[in-house]
């Protein structure tokens, strides 16, 4: 388990042309203390619980040991796979629009309460729903916060859609104002070293850990003043808290189950 998350005293390539502040040994020293990270000279001290976050340019690394071996990640919005996904989003396109309940006039205001690496949430927005994200890992809503500064830089019409809060959801539902949907994605324990898992993912779980209170976390999302709750599960995953959805949308990997309020 990584309990020591440190940060490397250089930035590689030095200032770019992003806007943002510049990430230079400065800014890094600010960035290090407004988040409780110990500066270090090089990644050499990485272990089992120990971690070292990097810039490259304006991009956030974090370097974690898998295997016994140093390997890395960092979220992407704009780019790859994700990035090329949201070209084409649509409500016709993507269930999620449709277990959200999107109509063509209406785009509901979303809290989604497991924000993770924030994909589910740029999906959401890029169809033009408000999407509030929260996330309770430190080190995970460093690594989002990243990707969605640099989101911003390249799509700015987006910044009022999506905003990010580091905090743990399950502490918000009672006095959620002007959210008509939650979405809830959390962790699915799965399997732990199975070359069918891919490395990001298996370095996103060391993190994330596996969600135990994902029970709890759906009961007191349907005790919030809001119109729907929206289950994202594996397919053939039980239902949270063995509770039967309103309705179910089922696509080849996945399944929402939805809870009408
Ligand atoms: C499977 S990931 C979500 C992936 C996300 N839907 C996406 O598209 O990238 C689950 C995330 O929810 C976070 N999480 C779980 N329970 C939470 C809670 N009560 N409050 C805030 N974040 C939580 C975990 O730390 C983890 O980052």
């Amino acid at each position: 388990m990584i309990t020591q998350f440190n940060i490397l005293n250089k930035s590689i390539n030095g200032l770019t042309g992003f806007s943002s502040p510049g990430f230079n040994t400065e800014w890094i020293k600010i960035f290090a203390q407004k988040n409780d990270l110990e500066l270090v000279e090089s990644i050499a001290p990485l272990s089992d619980d120990n971690a070292i976050f990097e810039f490259q340019s304006n991009k956030l690394f974090l370097h974690m040991l898998l295997d016994g071996e140093s390997s890395s990640i960092h979220f992407d919005l704009d780019e790859g796979s994700v990035g090329y996904r949201a070209k084409s989003v649509s409500k016709n396109n993507e269930l999620i629009a449709r277990a959200i309940g999107c109509k063509s006039h209406y785009r509901p205001r979303v809290l989604d309460a497991t924000a993770g690496m924030g994909r589910d949430s740029f999906v959401m927005a890029k169809l033009g729903c408000d999407v509030l994200m929260q996330e309770r890992c430190e080190p995970i809503y460093l690594l989002l916060e990243n990707a969605l500064n640099r989101l911003y830089e390249s799509q700015p019409e987006l910044k009022k859609y999506l905003q990010l809060q580091k905090s743990n959801s399950i502490e918000s539902f009672d006095t959620l104002e002007m959210i008509d949907v939650i979405y809830l994605d959390p962790m699915f324990p799965g399997r732990k070293k199975s070359a069918l898992v891919k490395k990001e993912m298996r370095l996103f779980k060391l993190l994330a850990g596996e969600d135990c209170d994902a029970d709890s976390l759906l009961t007191h999302a349907l005790t919030a003043n809001v119109k729907r709750v929206v289950v994202k599960r594996p397919k053939g995953a039980p239902q949270l808290k063995a509770l039967k959805p309103s309705h179910e949308i089922i696509s080849k990997n996945f399944r929402f189950d939805v809870y009408l309020n």
